[in-house]
């Protein structure tokens, strides 16, 4: 174990931490991790566990997700320049625009949204659930905003009869992913499964052979006879796929696919935070009660987030 990784479980244990990471971060971290897994999976995780301080691996929205519902837990962001460019995509002031153009309509927000975002919608959804949530949260004839992404609210309606009006938004780097790349790597492993995060564009999700969020990838791939898979969503996801299925071989849909968010947060970082309890998640009680409503609205309905205990 080199020095910063046995400083790191030093510190931890001293602060009675517990270290979550996201699929998307550097293997280096990924493998420090107490749970890794998709957003909300490691918040509700976390909100189990009986440590004092999170360190949350991963962007700020789901660190404030952490703290939404963990609210007396301290919520550490190692970096905290760590934002996600698709969460920045809706502002609080445009959505109250967004309601007061449909005042009768209902929100429903990715999970990627900030928490002031949260605060003024009815339903969350992740990328595991936003099919189940349309058909369970609303009926036909509601109307409904979904924001801010709008690849996982065209997939997702397009799979539902729900009356979905979508923001604008995307990911920036999920819209690197291309068709023809996923085209050319069939070629050259035709025994392959194709499997594509619901933020890449549309032509990419109706190539694919399953459209799945990174908890869903890691399920699908271990359940699946197949022995190959290309892998339609941040570089990094082949990781934890290959850790967990050493046997199986999976090829990312193209190199370019990178968040430069996610590759923020180092081992050094971790220390430091841990450390100097840095940088901590701050939240107004108002925000953190209004946030959790939808939160709390759509972890009624949740069966498929998922987090992993190392
Ligand atoms: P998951 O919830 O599927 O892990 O996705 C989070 C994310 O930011 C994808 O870009
Ligand atoms: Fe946000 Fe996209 Fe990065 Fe996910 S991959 S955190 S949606 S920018």
């Amino acid at each position: 174990m080199s020095d910063i990784v046995a400083n790191i479980q030093k510190l931890k244990k001293e602060r009675n931490a517990v270290i979550l990471v996201h699929n998307y971060q550097l293997p280096e971290v990924q493998d420090i991790a107490d749970f890794t897994g998709d957003s909300l999976g490691l918040s509700i995780e976390a909100s189990k566990t009986n440590a004092d301080v999170i360190v949350f691996c991963g962007v700020h929205f789901m660190a404030e997700t952490a703290k939404i519902l963990s609210p007396q837990k301290t919520v550490l962001i190692p970096e905290p320049n760590a934002g996600c460019p698709m969460a920045d995509m809706i502002t609080r002031e445009q959505l109250l625009q967004l309601k007061k153009e449909h005042p009768k309509a209902k929100v429903i927000c990715y999970v990627n949204t900030s928490a002031e975002v949260k605060a003024e919608c009815d339903y969350c959804c992740t990328s595991a659930n936003a099919i189940e949530m349309l058909e369970n949260a609303f009926d036909e004839d509601d109307e409904i905003l979904f924001v801010p992404d709008k690849y996982l609210a065209s997939y997702a309606a397009s799979k539902t009869n729900r009356n979905v009006i979508i923001w604008q938004g995307y990911c920036p780097t999920h819209v690197r992913i291309l068709p023809e790349y996923i085209q050319e790597l069939r070629k050259l492993h035709p025994e392959s499964k194709v499997m594509v995060h619901p933020e890449c564009s549309g032509p990419v999700i109706q190539i694919a052979d399953q459209v799945l969020s990174t908890s869903g990838m890691l399920r699908y791939a271990k359940e699946s006879s197949a022995k190959e898979f290309i892998v339609g969503t941040e570089v990094e996801m082949v990781y934890p796929l290959s850790k967990e299925n050493p046997d199986k071989i999976f090829y990312p849909a193209t190199d370019l696919a990178v968040c430069p968010n996610m590759k923020k947060t180092t081992l050094e970082k971790v220390e430091i935070s841990l450390k100097n309890i840095v940088h901590e998640i701050i939240l107004p009680q108002e925000i953190i009660e209004r946030a959790k409503k939808p939160i709390d609205n759509m972890i009624k309905f949740k069966k498929n987030a998922q987090a992993t205990k190392k």
